[in-house]
């Protein structure tokens, strides 16, 4: 446990259809320890036939149910929060999860990852939803991940929490005080 895991209980949520934005968030974890939290969707989503249904999932906004129902986020003051990007919009595992979600009074950094195509504009989206949840989003990034091994992936996510580590260290330490 590093010293700012230590002060700050940091927990790592995410959800991953595939497994990439589950080795960004193991990145995330070797670099600022923590524990990591699988989100998981209820309805089966692997395959072609979980990519179809899923795709007509997140276009016509249905919801889902996840396990843990109840993310117990009580004991963590850092929280980051990593999805994937579907169809430029949130999975549903994660909108079940931002609707019921308790983070008031946390520190939020959000990660997303995404095939091609970097939608920023989601990106400030839910920095505005999580703040307006009584959280304050202290920072955020995307990654692009078609033709990336996992081991790539986790690299390059270290580069970009090493660039944006003593920023968001600064920021955590200031609201400490
Ligand atoms: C239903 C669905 C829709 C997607 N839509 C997009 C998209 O609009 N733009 C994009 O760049 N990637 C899109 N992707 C690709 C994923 O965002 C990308 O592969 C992501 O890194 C997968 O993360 P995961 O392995 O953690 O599930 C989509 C994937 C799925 C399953």
């Amino acid at each position: 446990m590093n010293t700012l895991n230590g002060n700050l209980h940091t927990q790592i949520l995410f959800y991953s259809r595939t497994g990439k934005t589950r080795a960004v968030a193991e990145a995330v974890c070797e670099i600022f320890g923590g524990s990591l939290c699988e989100i998981i969707d209820a309805k089966y989503r692997k395959g072609i036939t979980g990519y179809v249904r899923s795709l007509f999932d997140v276009w016509l906004m249905r919801p889902t149910e996840i396990s843990p129902a109840c993310i117990n986020t009580h004991d963590s003051r850092l929280l980051f929060i990593g999805t994937p990007l579907w169809a430029d919009r949130l999975p549903p595992a994660m909108r079940t999860f931002f609707s019921t979600a308790e983070l008031n009074n946390k520190r939020v950094i959000l990660f997303f990852t995404c095939g091609f195509y970097r939608k920023h504009s989601l990106m400030y989206k839910y920095t505005t939803h999580v703040n307006t949840m009584g959280a304050t989003v202290i920072g955020n990034f995307f990654l692009r991940t078609r033709g990336k091994s996992k081991t790539a992936l986790k690299n390059e996510t270290k580069m970009v929490l090493n660039q944006y580590k003593t920023t968001w260290l600064e920021s955590i330490i200031n609201w400490s005080k």
